[in-house]
């Protein structure tokens, strides 16, 4: 850990979600004060006077944008939270990105016109995609993921070493600043290898349908999702899922100097706390 990042405090948003929680807990680990930032701890993304009082005084911050960093709204609000962070002092930023994604390059964009002293992470699937968030429900209770995954090959990611890279970044002086780092799993497999991995981690049958990203944004607003959310996330379902992801990248290795935990240890450890029991 770099002499100056002692004594470091730093902003976590997202800190209830999937990366967030797990970046406030390496942080804690590495010894930086974190100052947990969500609406339920009154920093709210959409309402720009919620932002000063979580960011003065702070260091550093982990920026997650809710939902997809692609979304239209998404570019402008990383602009002026960055703005806003580096005009109270606060420099050091990093940005969850979205590997491949073209929609999100305008959000990183808008990041390094801040001035901050910046970092993006440019993440591969997360494996906790299956065990947390939207689509755990319905394998947990139907037995069936229905999504317009393909059979094209994706690294997913344990969370967990997002949290450790970003934990890295933010304590390793000044070796991060400026650069991209692009994050995967160290293996490729299938949303049906995947599921069947779960399903035998689970002990129960799991099965795995592909529908095409237009059918699933039928899925979706038929559940009442409004179609301004629905037909960006057709688009980066369809871009995303285009085979152009389906290789592997090593900036675990390089900046962790290890390699990345393996999805099988992921559907193992969430199997045995009972994520997926019907
Ligand atoms: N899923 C993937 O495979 C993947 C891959 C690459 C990149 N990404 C990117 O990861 C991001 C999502 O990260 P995640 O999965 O860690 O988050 P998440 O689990 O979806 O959780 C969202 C977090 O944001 C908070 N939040 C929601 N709305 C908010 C608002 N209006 N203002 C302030 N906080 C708000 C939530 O807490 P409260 O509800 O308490 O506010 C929660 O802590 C997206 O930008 C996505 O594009 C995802």
């Amino acid at each position: 850990m770099a002499e100056n990042t002692r004594n470091m405090t730093v902003v976590v948003t997202g800190a209830s979600g999937r990366t967030g929680s797990r970046v406030a807990q390496a942080a804690q680990a590495a010894g930086l004060t974190v100052r947990a930032a969500s609406r339920a701890h009154g920093f709210d993304w959409e309402d720009r006077s919620t932002w000063a009082d979580v960011l003065r005084g702070a260091d550093a911050a982990y920026l997650v944008h809710p939902s997809d960093i692609g979304a239209p709204n998404a570019a402008r609000a990383v602009g002026l939270l960055s703005h806003e962070a580096v005009g109270l002092g606060v420099r050091r930023l990093v940005l969850l990105s979205s590997r491949g994604q073209e929609g999100a390059r305008a959000a990183e964009e808008a990041l390094r016109g801040s001035g901050a002293d910046w970092t993006v992470v440019q993440s591969a699937w997360f494996a906790q995609n299956f065990s947390e968030g939207p689509l755990v429900a319905e394998l947990r209770q139907s037995g069936q993921l229905v999504f317009p995954g393909g059979e094209v090959p994706e690294p997913f990611i344990d969370v967990r070493d997002i949290a450790d890279v970003v934990v890295a970044a933010l304590t390793d002086g000044d070796r991060y600043v400026g650069r991209a780092v692009a994050v995967s799993g160290p293996r490729l497999l299938t949303f049906g290898e995947a599921v069947a991995e779960i399903a035998g981690a689970a002990g129960r049958e799991l099965t795995y349908r592909a529908v095409s990203a237009r059918r699933y944004g039928e899925t979706l607003t038929g559940f009442g999702v409004p179609a301004e959310e629905v037909e960006p996330l057709v688009e980066a379902f369809e871009q995303l899922l285009d085979g152009r992801n389906a290789h592997l990248s090593d900036g675990v290795r390089q900046v962790l100097g290890r390699e990345p935990r393996d999805f099988a240890d992921f559907a193992r450890e969430a199997a045995a706390a009972g994520t997926w029991k019907p």
